[in-house]
C-alpha cells in the first residue's frame, strides 16, 4: 500500500477509536438517517432472509448486524476499530448469531481470512467513503460471495453530501412576498480528495472522509464482475423536522443526502 494511503488509514483508525464511545452513545441502535433513509432501502435491496449468511462490512457498533440477525440471518461482521467492535460485542445478546472480527478493509491479508465463507449477501452501510482505499475490498468480494450473490452499499450521496457541500437558506421578497429557498452548493465532485469532517456533532476527533465520484464505485464493481441492479436516492420527506435550521431534514427534501446501491455478481 502507498505510504500516503497507509498514513491516512492509520489516522482514520486513530479517529474511529477515539470517537468510538461518542459514536456508540449517540448512534445506539439507530438515528433518523438510519431509520428514514438507510434501513427501508436496505430491506428492499438486500431483502434479508432467515438462514442467510450475511457479511456486515465496516460494522461500527454492529447496529445493522443486530437488525439482520433479528430477522433470522447469520452474520459475520468486521470493523478495523477494536473499540467499536468491543461496543458491538457488548450490545449483542448471546442468542444472536453474530461473529465480530477486527479486520482492516484496506489490508488484503486481513480480507483473505474471510475467504473461508461463502456469503449470500454483503452489506457495507455508510462506510466506503470512510475507507482510505476500497480497491482490496472490491477485489475480494467475488471470492467470498456465492455465485449470483449481492453486494449492497450505502453512501453519503457524493454529489449533494460531500465534504465541500454547503447548506444554504435564502430569503427574498422580490415578487412581493417572502420566499425562502433551501439549496445545496458543492464545489467539488469529479476529483477524488480527502478532507476532515465530523460524522457527529461534538465528536472528540474529526475524521478523514475519502470523496470519490459515484462512477468510481460503480466501475470498481463492474471491473470485479458485478452489475448494478438496484439503486435508490434517499431524501427526508418534507414533514420531517431538522434538529437545526440548516441540518439535513425535510426542508431539504429535494436533495438526497444518502444513496443505496445493489450490485449483483454473475451466477456462474
Ligand atoms: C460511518 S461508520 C458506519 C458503521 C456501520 N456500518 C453503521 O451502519 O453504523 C464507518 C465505519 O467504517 C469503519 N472503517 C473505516 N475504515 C475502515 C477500514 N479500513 N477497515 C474496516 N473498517 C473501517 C469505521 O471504523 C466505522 O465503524
Amino acid at each position: 500500500m502507498q505510504t500516503d494511503i497507509r498514513r491516512a488509514n492509520l489516522e482514520t483508525l486513530a479517529a474511529w477509536n477515539a470517537n468510538a464511545a461518542t459514536w456508540d452513545a449517540k448512534m445506539g441502535e439507530g438515528n433518523d438517517f438510519v431509520e428514514i433513509l438507510q434501513w427501508p432501502s436496505i430491506l428492499r435491496l438486500l431483502n434479508p432472509q432467515p438462514g442467510q449468511h450475511i457479511l456486515d462490512a465496516a460494522c461500527g457498533n454492529g447496529l445493522m448486524s443486530r437488525r439482520l440477525a433479528n430477522m433470522g440471518a447469520t452474520i459475520t461482521a468486521f470493523d478495523f476499530s477494536s473499540n467499536l467492535v468491543d461496543f458491538a460485542r457488548q450490545r449483542t445478546a448471546s442468542e444472536f448469531a453474530i461473529s465480530y472480527y477486527v479486520l482492516d478493509a484496506t489490508e488484503p491479508t486481513d480480507l483473505e481470512s474471510l475467504g473461508n465463507f461463502h456469503f449470500d449477501s454483503i452489506l457495507c452501510n455508510m462506510a466506503l467513503f470512510d475507507i482510505a482505499n476500497v480497491e482490496p475490498f472490491f477485489r475480494i468480494l467475488p471470492r467470498i460471495l456465492k455465485p449470483g450473490g449481492i453486494f449492497v452499499f450505502s453512501l453519503m450521496h457524493p454529489a449533494f453530501n460531500n465534504p465541500t457541500s454547503v447548506h444554504i437558506l435564502e430569503e427574498s421578497d422580490l415578487s412581493g412576498e417572502i420566499v425562502t429557498q433551501y439549496a445545496i452548493k458543492s464545489s467539488r465532485y469529479m476529483s477524488q480528495f480527502q478532507a476532515y469532517g465530523l460524522a457527529l456533532r461534538n465528536q472528540p476527533k474529526p475524521q478523514l472522509y475519502f470523496h470519490r465520484p459515484l462512477e468510481y464505485y460503480l466501475n470498481l464493481g463492474f471491473q470485479n464482475g458485478f452489475t448494478l441492479d438496484g439503486f435508490e436516492e434517499r431524501a427526508f420527506p418534507p414533514e420531517i423536522p431538522a434538529s437545526n435550521p440548516l441540518s439535513w431534514g425535510g426542508q431539504f427534501n429535494e436533495f438526497p443526502p444518502v444513496l443505496v446501491a445493489r450490485m449483483r455478481l454473475a451466477a456462474r
